[in-house]
């Protein structure tokens, strides 16, 4: 059979990016331009910002990564994949617009691409072995769920967020610490040599389910802080950070795990910004060694907003027939099939 290269576009939040990715798990070019630090001063990512930004990006990140890619043009390509939701409309739109343009012009099949199915197939680039049935816990900015994966593209969500993503719990708690955004990473380096026993949050679990619920855990850590701040003690920075992460890490390992054993599924995989956290990859290691769950992750990289996992998602719908037409549209909302 002769080789697919398939385009993957993602512009879903503030991320502007373009992969090159061939027979779906060989990555050829992955170019990522990042808006993060422009949102920064503002405390959290700015809509409109982010949708002028991505027009500014969009056309030199798809050269790049096409150049990066050693193609000689997008004559070579098989399709376009394209983020088409969830996330910012305005941000969708523009990688939308762009992926319809070249496949208008160049004649290619296009094809609209979910972006959780995206962060659950960056694991099919890091382990080039993977194939289903697994358990995936997919926690990001918005989303926080553990998905059994039957089949390429066939999913069962096993447990959802009732209120907070895991991602904003960080992203909250950030700002109101005066870490600033994206809130996940600076916790990350923040935690380090903190004593995560130090202070206790709630942790709230639903009788016969494994769904999630962070806003407790928020709620509880901002009283702390108040606290705090009240009776002017001193703020331990690294024991409050680390035990916060501790708490967000040990429930969703705890969740993830016990979604395995139901499911007698002895693979899972991780997904999703909140993915990249170190606390969580150490934990998780642990936790599947002792009850013998084959773990795998991706790396950083590839867990945060990238376009390869796109193309990546997008391989196995164009392998389906799956194909869009210049009605495709962005939906905000978009939520994943079952
Ligand atoms: O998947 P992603 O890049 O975008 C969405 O689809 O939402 O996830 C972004 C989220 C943010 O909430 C960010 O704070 C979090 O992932 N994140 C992390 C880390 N890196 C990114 N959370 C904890 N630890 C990290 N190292
Ligand atoms: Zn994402």
């Amino acid at each position: 059979m002769a080789d697919i290269y398939i385009m993957g576009i993602e512009s879903s939040c503030d991320e502007t990016s373009c992969a090159v990715v061939k027979n779906g798990r060989t990555i050829l070019s992955n170019v990522i331009s990042s808006q993060a630090d422009f949102h920064t001063v503002y405390g959290g990512v700015v809509p409109e910002l982010a949708s002028r930004m991505h027009v500014e990006a969009i056309v030199p990140v798809i050269e790049s990564a096409l150049e990066m890619a050693k193609l000689h043009s997008f004559h070579d390509l098989s399709a376009v994949c394209v983020t088409k939701g969830p996330g910012l409309v305005g941000a969708l739109l523009v990688g939308v617009s762009a992926a319809k343009g070249i496949c208008e012009i160049e004649n290619l099949p296009l094809v609209g691409v979910g972006h959780i199915e995206g962060h659950i197939s960056a694991n099919y680039l890091s382990d080039i072995e993977l194939t289903p049935p697994f358990v995936c816990l997919v926690v990001s900015g918005g989303h926080s769920h553990i998905v059994y994966v039957a089949d390429y593209g066939k999913y069962e969500i096993m447990a959802r967020t009732r209120d907070d993503a895991a991602g904003e719990a960080f992203d909250k708690i950030s700002r109101a610490i005066g870490l600033g955004y994206p809130g996940g990473p600076k916790m990350d380096k923040a935690s380090q040599g903190g004593d995560e026993s130090k202070y206790v949050f709630p942790k709230s679990r639903f009788q016969d389910s494994l769904d999630f619920s962070f806003s407790g855990m928020k709620t509880a850590a901002l009283n702390q802080i108040n606290q705090i701040k009240m009776h002017s003690e001193t703020f331990l920075l690294a024991d409050f950070v680390a035990s916060y992460q501790y708490a967000i890490v040990d429930v969703l390992a705890s969740h993830a795990i016990e979604a395995c054993k139901r499911k007698g599924c002895n693979r899972l995989c991780l997904a999703g910004g909140v993915s990249a956290n170190t606390r969580l990859r150490n934990e998780m290691d642990k936790r599947c060694s002792d009850s013998k769950i084959k773990l795998s992750y991706p790396p950083i990289e590839l867990c945060t907003d990238n376009a390869a996992m796109i193309a990546a998602a997008g391989y196995y719908q164009y392998l389906r027939g799956d194909r869009d037409d210049l009605s495709l549209n962005a939906i905000p909302s978009l939520q994943l099939p079952e």
